[in-house]
């Protein structure tokens, strides 16, 4: 064929910079180039807020917004209201340089300016009531589009529940790197995040792994969930671990960026200060009490982290009247049905260090489940402590690692007998409903929505 025509609808992502179509034969190994598209440019292209994403801070009836500009935009704010956009606050910028990568491919071909992050709060906010709210700059007079957030109800609660889940293109074009079931997840809460009150997105969160436009790609594919319910994370191995790096594991799973790209997008409740190898903290939502476990920096026996986590749980279990069930939550699981022993960063030599150290506090201090991801498959104990299942104390362990990146079906066999229930075949993610005397867990299949497992708790 000599002449001829056709289309394609892309959908692309604002990343501060024009886009070219590149028209190509012979393959992506050696393309030949046939033709090049003129430039495509957004309207806003560098001051267009862009992933924008809320979560919790340490301050009562607070949410903070976190967005992407290109440094050009230099006055951030957000406007927000019940019933109009009556208050302004004004925000803060960071961002991170390429001298702060700690290697390859963070450092090198998987560089591009990340932009900046702008943050601002929205105070005095009413538990259970929904707000209208806008960002962007107030200087360049360039806003996002309307959005709502619901401050999270003060009672029962319906936390979603999951980990592992990356990004894929909305037009699911070929991209260096991509998590095809995350698409499913993402669809259905967005859905229902008006019934939801809190993510918690538990560890290994882009799959970015050194590559900056895949933060943008995924921020933008999650922003209708993240920018409508506070989005709460934890690190994972692949935003944390470096060798040479403060990663408690010395592989090179994060891709160069050692925790440092994923600490400046989610600010969490943690000190001001970036510090990026202190990312383990703890919030109470409703009747539960969330305290998210950093796996990837030292939490044995004596460390700063092991300290938090035990005075942590002193507090907590103190305050059972008012907030009556201790939620742990963190990325690699401390109870796991695999068959991978051989290297100290393998899910059992891990779990099994975990339990060393950990074990002891949940049996002293009663917590209540346990949410782990790393391992893309779902899993769920008995009330276990050191192996053995218990009538009285003892905690449920739950590893809910299936939101997108692939499935692990690799599993023990005979199962450990304090597992009663093991999915390697579907996609998933949970819903955590919680009320004084009941929690409930569904867990539900990406594909269809179906609750594939539910189990409760009573007090
Ligand atoms: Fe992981």
């Amino acid at each position: 064929m000599k002449t001829g025509n056709g289309g394609y609808t892309f959908n692309l992502v604002n990343l501060r910079e024009e886009y070219v179509f590149a028209f190509i034969r012979n393959g992506l190994k050696q393309p030949i180039v046939v033709a090049i598209s003129q430039n495509i440019t957004f309207r806003y292209p560098l001051t267009e807020p862009t992933g924008i994403h809320t979560s919790l801070t340490s301050t009562q009836g607070q949410i903070r917004v976190v967005w992407t500009t290109s440094a050009f935009a230099t006055k951030p704010v957000v406007s927000y209201g019940s019933s109009g956009l009556e208050y302004v606050s004004e925000g803060t910028t960071s961002t991170y340089t390429r001298d702060e990568m700690c290697g390859t491919r963070a450092s090198d071909y998987g560089w591009r300016d990340p932009g900046v992050f702008h943050t601002a709060y929205m105070t005095g906010l009413i538990p259970g009531q929904t707000y209208m709210y806008i960002v962007g700059d107030a200087k360049e007079k360039v806003w996002s589009s309307p959005k709502t957030i619901k401050m999270p109800r003060n009672k029962d609660t319906t936390v979603i529940i999951y980990g592992d889940m990356g990004h894929a293109p909305a037009d699911m074009s070929l991209q260096v790197d991509m998590q095809i079931g995350s698409t499913n997840t993402t669809k259905i809460l967005a859905n229902e995040v008006k019934d939801i009150d809190a993510v918690i997105h538990i560890g290994d969160i882009s799959y970015a792994r050194g590559y900056v436009h895949l933060w943008d790609e995924f921020l933008y594919q999650v922003e209708p969930v993240a920018s409508a319910v506070p989005y709460m994370t934890a690190i994972g191995n692949h935003e944390a671990d470096y060798p040479m790096s403060t990663s408690y594991w010395q592989v090179q799973d994060s891709g160069g960026e050692c925790g440092i790209s994923y600490d400046r997008r989610f600010p969490m409740i943690r000190p001001e200060v970036q510090f990026p190898d202190r990312l383990w903290y703890s919030f109470d939502l409703g009747y539960a009490h969330y305290l998210i476990i950093d796996t990837e920096h030292n939490f044995t026996t004596g460390s700063p982290q092991f300290q938090f986590i035990e005075q942590d749980l002193i507090r907590a279990n103190q305050n059972r009247k008012n907030v009556p069930w201790i939620i742990v939550l963190g990325h690699r699981p401390q109870y796991i049905s695999s068959p991978k022993w051989a290297l100290i960063t393998d899910d059992q030599p891990v779990a099994k260090l975990m339990r060393l150290h950990l074990d002891p506090l949940y049996l002293k201090y009663r917590v209540d489940v346990a949410f782990w991801g790393h391992h893309h498959s779902y899993q769920k104990t008995c009330k276990v402590n050191q192996n053995v299942c218990l009538e009285d104390g003892g905690t449920v362990h739950v590893v809910i690692g299936n939101a997108g990146h692939s499935l692990s079906t690799f599993v023990e066999d005979p199962m450990p007998k304090y597992f009663e229930f093991v999915d390697v075949e579907h996609f998933g993610f949970g819903r955590f409903k919680v009320s004084q005397s009941t929690v409930t867990w569904e867990y539900v299949n990406d594909a269809d929505g179906e609750i594939l497992h539910e189990w409760s708790l009573t007090k």
